[in-house]
């Protein structure tokens, strides 16, 4: 099996899965619970929050779990909502978001917010200048991908940020799950970023799981209230097992991704250099986008039918995302870059990770030629 739908999920690490079972079997307290069980459960999870900071250059206090990155990104978006309401009700946020984001934007508009969609050029790249005019007295929120989960754009946030250190107290939010463990990715070369969100599945680690990064002296309403775990800033006993197994994989991804620091480079030369002499083949991803991630379609050809072409060869791919490919919706970072519907419906995503080998990637290119030769004769 060729697995190549890594922004989807990533398969945990043995050594992750040994944590998981290790702290489930031997650290059954509640870590908010008094007596020694509990004790030793916060000071575990503790340990595991201070060691994500200092792989991340964070502190420790800056770091708030969560159940991944659907919830980070509806709590920093509604939490600054709430928060900052009396401020004023316009956020600013891209065309090309996950729907984490979206969905949140589209929830808050039926609840009286205003939100400015800023759109992006052909490449899947926001506009830095309508992003500058389209800010008000009244915004409260800009939120703004690091990089797209469908075609790989990186997005300009040193740029983004420097335009908002005119506007100190608008929050400037980055979902930042398709980072970590794939692309070389540190907040504090973006000073100006105030939240960012996280999803330890993408990065090896456990499902339903990550956290998200809330700048010392920035507020959030919570969104889950309760017994107050987190700070009060998300109630909910804390999944411990998963805590410190993402702490695990974390280390180990960001490891691995320094020992190859150029072998994704190299791979995604190798597949692009390839689809870009194909005459049949549209490719959406540009050669200046995150290396893990690239987006193309066989002309003619919808995108599910390439899918499981190349599940038959034993490679596993994806059409855009996975949240939109079993509801067969369309792609929207596709129809934000202006690409006609019949040629987003031929879309398929290849999303690599540093366990792929170059022998892997030489199969895949043969497999993705003779699928291009055989949907030939069929057009
Ligand atoms: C950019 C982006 N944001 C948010 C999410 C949602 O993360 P999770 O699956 O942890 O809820 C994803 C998952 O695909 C993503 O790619």
């Amino acid at each position: 099996m060729i697995y190549l739908d890594n922004s989807a999920t990533t398969k945990m690490y043995p050594e992750v899965v040994e944590t998981f079972a290790t702290v489930a079997n031997n650290f059954s307290g509640n870590p908010s619970s008094l007596h020694r069980l509990g004790e030793e459960a916060s000071i575990l999870m503790e340990r595991s929050r201070i060691q994500i900071a200092d792989l991340l250059g964070m502190s420790a206090s800056e770091i708030v779990f969560t159940s991944g990155g659907t919830e980070g990104d509806n709590w920093v978006i509604k939490g600054t909502a709430i928060e900052k309401m009396p401020y004023g009700k316009h956020i600013i946020t891209s065309t090309i978001e996950h729907p984490a984001v979206y969905q949140s934007m589209k929830q808050l508009e039926t609840l009286g917010w205003e939100v400015s969609y800023v759109p992006v050029d052909e490449n899947g790249i926001i506009s830095v200048k309508l992003l500058e005019e389209a800010l008000r007295e009244d915004t409260v929120l800009v939120s703004v991908m690091a990089v797209n989960n469908e075609v790989g754009s990186i997005q300009p946030l040193k740029e983004i940020g420097k335009i908002l250190e005119n506007y100190p107290s608008i929050h400037f939010h980055v979902d930042a799950v398709q980072t970590l463990g794939k692309i070389p990715f540190n907040l504090n070369d973006y000073p100006r970023v105030d939240m960012a969100v996280f999803s330890a599945h993408k990065f090896h680690g456990p499902k339903g799981i990550g956290f998200v990064y809330i700048k010392k002296g920035r507020v959030l309403a919570p969104l889950l209230t309760g017994g107050g775990q987190e700070n009060n800033l998300r109630s909910g006993t804390e999944n411990l097992p998963a805590i410190v197994a993402m702490a695990k994989a974390l280390r180990m991804s960001l490891d691995k991704l320094t020992d190859a620091p150029i072998q994704l480079e190299k791979q995604h030369k190798i597949i692009m250099g390839f689809l870009d002499n194909q005459s049949t083949v549209d490719v959406f991803s540009s050669s200046k986008g995150a290396p893990h991630i690239i987006c193309f379609g066989i002309s003619g050809i919808k995108g599910e039918v390439v899918v499981h072409a190349l599940e038959k060869k034993g490679i596993y791919i994806s059409t855009t995302s996975a949240c939109s490919s079993k509801k067969q919706l369309n792609s929207s970072t596709l129809y934000a870059m202006n690409i006609p519907k019949r040629k987003a419906e031929s879309a398929v995503r290849i999303s690599m990770d540093v366990e792929n080998t170059s022998a892997e990637i030489d199969q895949l290119v043969d497999s993705l030629q003779e699928t291009i030769v055989k949907f030939k004769d069929i057009r």
